[in-house]
């Protein structure tokens, strides 16, 4: 980021590691992840121009163990084990190894949830449904970044997906959500914002543009990246937040869903990731003629 023009960003929208135990963040422990994501946040004050909007989509919610913490006392009265092995688990994905983690699911008669505890011995919230777990919000933390960057609070929507594990029932000692949701938490750069209410046709503006909640379905494929969001997600955004023309960041590009995005609705962009490969990807999904792609 530190190579992007002061003051160049119209819109920065961005969906960063969450810190949930995905391959992508293994190298980060919870004050690297703090680290990283204030950091960003901070290079924000610099390179968005005034009347400029940073908008990150998050889940609101951050668990972890904590040996402190007492242990919560619960007695599973009607479990529920699945009796397929992660020998089978294996074996359905040599037969078919182009298989998402949906298709084993279905080949095997169990949840997704199943297959990939097989698979990682984990679960997709990095721990929330163990005990002892601590629970976090990390919206509270995101926003005080952004105030220390000078940035403001301008709105929040909801993202409504599917539950993360749409086929599955959830058998576990939690009386926890399963979240179907995700947030976007939208920042304002101080200055002079054009209110150009020509973003949206009239039934754009009463379907979504002034609504908290927008239902989007998830991305369900996981063999192009681990953690795509939509492109209508992206679309919604981008028409909202900025002009024909203006330029779109997103400093953790993954795909390169914002970018490609972006492109198609007449916006410049720049995406950047660690990854080279996501990098590379999210090159070859954006058209060509714009600004840059950066891996860091
Ligand atoms: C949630 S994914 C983004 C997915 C993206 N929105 C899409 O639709 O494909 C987060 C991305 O952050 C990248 N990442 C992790 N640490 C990073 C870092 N320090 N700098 C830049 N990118 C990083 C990962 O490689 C991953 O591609």
């Amino acid at each position: 980021m530190t190579r992007i023009d002061a003051h160049s960003v119209d819109l920065s929208f961005w969906s960063p590691p969450y810190y949930v135990g995905k391959a992508y963040e293994q190298y980060l422990d919870f004050a690297g992840w703090q680290k990283l994501l204030s950091e960003v946040v901070a290079e924000h004050g610099r390179v968005l121009r005034p009347g400029g909007f940073m908008v990150v989509n998050i889940g609101d919610i951050l668990c972890f163990e904590d040996p402190e913490m007492p242990r919560f006392q619960a007695d599973n009265v009607r479990n529920k084990k699945s009796p397929v092995t992660r020998e089978d688990v294996l074996r359905a994905k040599e037969s078919r190894p182009d298989a998402t983690r949906h298709e084993l699911a279905a080949m095997l008669g169990c949840s997704e949830q199943t297959v990939q505890r097989r698979l990682e011995g984990n679960n997709v919230r990095g721990g929330k449904h163990s005990t002892p777990t601590k629970v976090l919000l990390t919206s509270g933390m995101v926003e005080k970044w952004a105030a220390d960057a000078g940035l403001y609070l301008y709105d929040r929507r909801i993202w409504h997906k599917d539950p993360c594990w749409a086929n599955s029932q959830w058998h576990s000692n939690s009386y926890r959500a399963v979240d179907e949701f995700e947030h976007l938490l939208v920042f304002w750069q101080p200055g002079v914002v054009t209110y150009d209410r020509g973003r949206l046709s009239p039934v754009e503006w009463a379907e979504w543009g002034s609504r908290g909640v927008w239902r989007i379905a998830s991305v369900r494929r996981n063999d192009r990246h681990e953690a795509e969001f939509p492109e209508e997600l992206a679309r919604r955004v981008i028409r909202l937040w900025s002009s024909q023309g203006g330029t779109v960041l997103d400093p953790f590009v993954g795909s390169g869903t914002t970018t490609a995005v972006a492109a198609t609705e007449g916006r410049r962009w720049i995406g950047i990731d660690l990854d080279g490969v996501s990098a590379e990807l999210a090159r070859k999904r954006t058209s060509p003629e714009q600004l840059c792609i950066l891996s860091a």
